[in-house]
């Protein structure tokens, strides 16, 4: 058997990763949630412990996935249609619930059309795929999110270029250095980096694409992967276009599975990319769409955003993000403030990292530790993220538990 050669070596590779402590180990497994009351929010039940836990390490920044309204369009989407969608979209998987969703999603970010994916991931590497030619410079955020770098890993540009994290000065003479050597330029970045919940201000960016649009006989294009943005930043959940004041950018990204609480992701712009990309893009053309139900669940999620109720939800999100953050301050712990629900707390140490991370996970909290490679050496950090159904009474116990580490 071939495997007998190739499998100890894949063993030595995941044990060099233990030992260096970078392994991310055996996934907790969650079979149940406890509902919110006596004003705690949702308690997490996993396997093999007899205790609960608060989630602080969930996207669901908004807590939608268990909202009833989210919950009831997927039944009924599912009973309706089925549990799968059969095929891809152009052979005959395109149902009304995509459609509607993509106008939904349009709407939403006022943009002539929307696309969706089964992922994010998918959206980001089937359209940077599509859009860069043999004759296209690429620039790139070096924080990026991995889906942009294995994008551009894949595609054949004339040239990639990484600019130090937000440097925009750095961006502006890259594309003064490049003026008229190729024909298209595209500016890649993600809108909240997930990392550390700072982010792109997108308003400059687009400036800075526009003055140098005319450098380039295709122009400047700037694609942003806001999938920690969409849904759970800004007033309205406009994300980080609403955060900056920035008008549209010319190509946004966005993921249906965080602040939206379902599953996808999708790609909102002109008609013509819209167009281009039902053609063109891989991932839409030979990989299977979400399902009806998580169609219909993710416009329901997008209707509940866009209303009275999202919006008390977001400032409650907020709210709930400002006590953690001081609170952490008056902690005296290190962290980068920013408005943004995920919340770093810089350790810059692996094996503190980890020793904290067991510390609330054994006093009931879920938090995640970020180790290198995921961040630069010397920014390892535990990683919480701030969820709308998290109440005072959570996050002061969070904040006690990390009281009584020992120093
Ligand atoms: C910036 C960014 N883009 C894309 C994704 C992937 O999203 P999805 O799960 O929808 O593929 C993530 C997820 O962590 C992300 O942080």
């Amino acid at each position: 058997m071939p495997n007998e050669r190739l499998d100890p070596i894949l063993a030595g590779e995941v044990e060099s990763l233990r030992q260096t402590g970078t392994a991310k180990g055996s996934e907790a497994v969650i079979v149940g949630i406890e509902p919110a009351r006596d004003g705690k929010g949702p308690r997490y039940r996993l396997e093999g412990r007899d205790r609960s836990y608060i989630r602080m390490n969930s996207n669901g920044y908004l807590g939608m996935a268990g909202h009833p309204v989210v919950v009831e369009a997927e039944e009924t989407g599912t009973r309706e249609f089925g549990a799968g969608p059969g095929a891809v979209r152009f052979i005959s998987g395109t149902y009304r619930a995509h459609l509607d969703l993509e106008a939904r999603l349009a709407d939403f970010h006022a943009r002539p059309a929307a696309v969706i994916f089964s992922s994010a991931y998918a959206a980001v590497v089937s359209t940077l795929n599509s859009l860069i030619t043999p004759d296209t410079l690429v620039l790139s955020d070096e924080l990026n999110h991995n889906c942009i770098i294995n994008a551009l890993r894949m595609a054949r540009p004339a040239a990639r270029e990484v600019y130090a994290h937000l440097d925009f000065e750095a961006l502006d003479s890259l594309l003064d250095d490049a003026t008229d050597t190729v024909q298209r330029a595209i500016i890649v970045t993600d809108g909240v980096f997930s990392m550390r919940g700072d982010y792109a201000d997108v308003s400059t960016l687009m400036d800075l694409a526009r003055a140098h649009d005319t450098d380039f006989e295709e122009g400047v294009v700037l694609v942003v992967d806001d999938s920690h943005g969409v849904g759970a930043f800004g007033e309205t959940g406009r994300g980080t276009e609403e955060i900056t004041g920035a008008g549209a950018v010319d190509i946004l990204i966005g993921t249906l599975g965080k602040a939206f609480g379902v599953n996808g992701g999708y790609v909102a712009g002109s008609q013509e990319l819209a167009d281009f990309l039902r053609e063109k893009a891989p991932m839409y053309i030979y990989s299977n769409p979400i399902t009806v139900g998580e169609a219909a669940a993710a416009a329901a999620a997008v209707s509940v955003v866009d209303s009275a109720e999202g919006r008390m939800m977001l400032a409650h999100l907020a709210a709930m993000t400002a006590r953690f953050e001081s609170g952490l301050v008056d902690l005296g712990l290190e962290t980068i403030p920013g408005p943004h629900p995920v919340v770093p707390l810089m350790i810059r140490d692996t094996d503190r990292t980890a020793t904290l991370v067991r510390h609330l996970y054994d006093n009931g909290v879920l938090a995640t530790g970020l180790n290198y490679p995921v961040v630069p050496k010397g920014d390892e950090e535990i990683r919480f993220q701030v969820n709308a159904d998290h109440t005072d009474s959570d996050i002061d116990e969070v904040l006690g538990i990390l009281r009584s580490f020992p120093d």
